[in-house]
């Protein structure tokens, strides 16, 4: 009887990620003559990027097991160095499910009962109480905005951090959000933990007094409930309105719904694909939340951050095109400073940061971007920050949640680098 409730509940543990029974990952390396040609593989064996192959630094990339053979035997024939990085991609989810339940468990206990959600990998409610819990500890700086129900009803929730209540509008404003791609897990918590730096543990009070700050942990709350819940992969919103094919595949890819160039390059027409654009531009309330948030504070935003996982790369405009923009110097300039001060404070087997225009560095252009839509509109510096990613030991898919602090803690350092460049060059402008 025992062993049987023991094996039900193996039974029911192991249930998840199975759709993902038979998966690869491998690491690609793709040298610049063969962009192209990898180009034409993503489409042909429905490949899942995870990590962009870069020139000089392999990608990651998932393939389902029906693709396999053919995908390895086209990318040795064309020259693409392919290796198996996990053989077993559910065993090695079923093992990170284990290591982040030990993880909250022990980070639950350490904080005295309360959930840190940059110290795990957390919920959404959990993200949600800890944003609500901010603005009810220090009403004098933080300000709860509950700014829409996602499309599956669930709030999207975001902080306005200032002393000034934003009316000093000599400020400039600073805005970052996270976790619109669903299965990027490592970006909320960048996020969260910036709410922490600048209200709960105050190290740098300038940043505080000289900024207001917009932060927005998950524009997408459901598909990072559907990556908890059922597909660890899920990259996109949950909308089901958007086309013929949107019951049977729902969602649409928030990095393509803005409006610039929308639709044109890097995405694809098929509801069924990752890189779904909607519809029409900003057809996803989630994606609304963003841009409203830009057009309010548009005057003063000197900076905007999007974090997304994963790569170690700081990317700016024109992504959809690979031209660069009237401010690309300032753009370089300063994502420089953010991947410099980066560095400085990373760990040694943690890849360096690469910076540049984004559809250079990835040899891929994508439209409806919101890097590129904030830009567009007039951000002078926008960026999409590729944080660090994968787990680099033995077992497990996921960056393990150990790697959680070191990355905030120096996304930090990169975010405090940027806002006080950025500031001085908006008191230029
Ligand atoms: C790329 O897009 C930008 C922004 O829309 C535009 O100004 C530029 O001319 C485009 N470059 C090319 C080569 O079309
Ligand atoms: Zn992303």
């Amino acid at each position: 009887m025992k062993l049987l409730v023991l094996a039900s509940l193996l039974a029911l543990a192991f249930a998840k990620h199975e759709e993902y029974i038979g998966w690869k990952s491998y690491y690609v390396g793709v040298s610049d003559a063969d962009f192209n040609t990898f180009g034409s593989m993503i489409d042909k064996y429905e490949l899942d990027i995870l990590s962009h192959p870069i020139s000089g630094r392999e990608g990651v990339i998932l393939v389902k097991p029906e693709h396999q053979a053919g995908f390895e035997q086209d990318a040795a024939a064309a020259g693409i160095s392919v290796k198996v990085h996990r053989e077993d991609v559910k065993k090695e989810l079923d093992y990170d499910d284990m290591m982040l339940e030990r993880h909250n468990r022990e980070s639950f206990v350490r904080n005295g009962g309360r959930n840190l959600p940059y110290d795990s990998y957390q919920q959404i409610e959990a993200i949600n109480n800890y944003i609500d819990y901010i603005g009810a500890t220090y009403p004098n700086v933080a300000k709860v905005v509950n700014a829409a129900n996602s499309f599956e009803g669930r709030p999207i929730k975001y902080l306005k951090i200032s002393t000034t209540n934003f009316e000093d509008l000599s400020k400039p404003v600073i805005v970052i959000d996270g976790g619109i791609h669903a299965r990027e897990w490592i970006s909320p918590p960048t996020v969260t933990y910036a709410i922490n730096k600048l209200v709960e543990d105050v190290t740098e009070p300038d940043l505080l007094n000289r900024f207001d700050w917009i932060l927005l942990p998950v524009v997408n709350p459901d598909g990072y409930k559907f990556t908890f819940t059922n597909s660890r992969f899920w990259r996109k919103t949950r909308s089901t309105d958007q086309s013929s094919l949107s019951g049977f595949c729902p969602g649409v890819d928030g990095n393509r719904n803005f409006d610039f160039h929308f639709g044109t390059t890097g995405t694809s027409s098929s509801a069924c694909s990752d890189i779904y654009p909607g519809s029409k531009a900003f057809s996803e309330v989630e994606t609304r939340v963003v841009r409203d948030i830009i057009q309010e504070n548009l005057a003063r935003i000197a900076l905007y951050l999007t974090m997304h996982s994963f790569g170690s790369m700081i990317l700016y405009p024109w992504g959809h095109n690979g031209s660069f923009s009237h401010n690309a110097f300032g753009l370089h300039v300063v994502a420089v400073e953010m991947a410099n001060a980066i560095d400085k404070e990373s760990l040694p087997n943690f890849p360096r940061y690469i910076v540049g225009n984004s559809a250079l560095v990835l040899n891929y252009g994508a439209s409806g971007a919101a890097e590129d839509y904030a830009h567009s509109v007039g951000v002078p510096l926008s960026y999409t920050y590729e944080l660090p990613g994968l787990s680099g030991g033995m077992q497990g898919f996921n960056l393990s949640p150990v790697h959680i602090q070191q990355v905030v803690r120096e996304t930090w350092v990169g975010i405090t680098a940027g806002a006080r460049r950025a500031g001085d060059l908006f008191r230029q402008q």
